[in-house]
């Protein structure tokens, strides 16, 4: 099989377990469970650094997809899909830098002598989290549809 297409069907298996640890780390988040939460959107997180990582590689040593012999409706596809990336990679990163500001407060400690947290801070979290755990599903939906073109012009 073609070395790309080896490449894009592990990265969609990586985009797969992400969105499995985020809706646990959002279902763990729910009922309160704050430190799974926090290495559920972690393990996320790198899985996400591994394929930004390996992808420059990709580009390096095995070049860019021909998208001449792509159909208009499977470049549209994948534009909409890049667009779900970067929704999740923006709301991803704003939720953790919000998550780490919650960090030093009760809610994340459970000792009554820590602060409150801000509820602007917590607002901005669950938005920006949420946000980046359904971009993450969306563009893992489309990527089913542009690897199938893939596998289609290839046999
Ligand atoms: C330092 C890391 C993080 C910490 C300490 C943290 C902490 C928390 C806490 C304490 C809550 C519960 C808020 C409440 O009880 O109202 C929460 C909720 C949430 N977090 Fe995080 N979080 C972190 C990272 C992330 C990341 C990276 C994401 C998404 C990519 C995320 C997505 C969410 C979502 C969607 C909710 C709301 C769940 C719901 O009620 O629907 N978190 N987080």
């Amino acid at each position: 099989m073609d070395l790309k297409l080896v490449f894009w069907t592990a990265a969609i298996l990586d985009l797969l377990v992400v969105c499995v640890f985020a809706i646990r780390g959002v279902g763990y988040a729910r009922r309160g469970e704050i430190a799974r939460h926090k290495q559920s959107m972690k393990i996320g997180s790198l899985l996400i650094c591994a394929f930004l990582v390996s992808y420059v590689f990709k580009v390096f040593f095995l070049g860019r997809e021909d998208m001449s012999v792509w159909t208009t409706l499977d470049v549209w596809v994948l534009r909409i899909h890049e667009m779900f990336v970067l929704q999740m990679l923006l709301g991803g990163s704003v939720a953790w830098i919000q998550g780490r500001k919650l960090l030093a407060t009760r809610l994340v400690t459970h000792d009554p002598t820590d602060p409150m947290p801000h509820p602007k801070t917590l607002q901005i979290h669950k938005i920006a989290g949420r946000a980046g755990v359904i971009g993450a599903v969306l563009a893992f939906t489309m990527a089913i549809g542009i690897l199938l073109g893939m596998f289609l012009r290839a046999f």
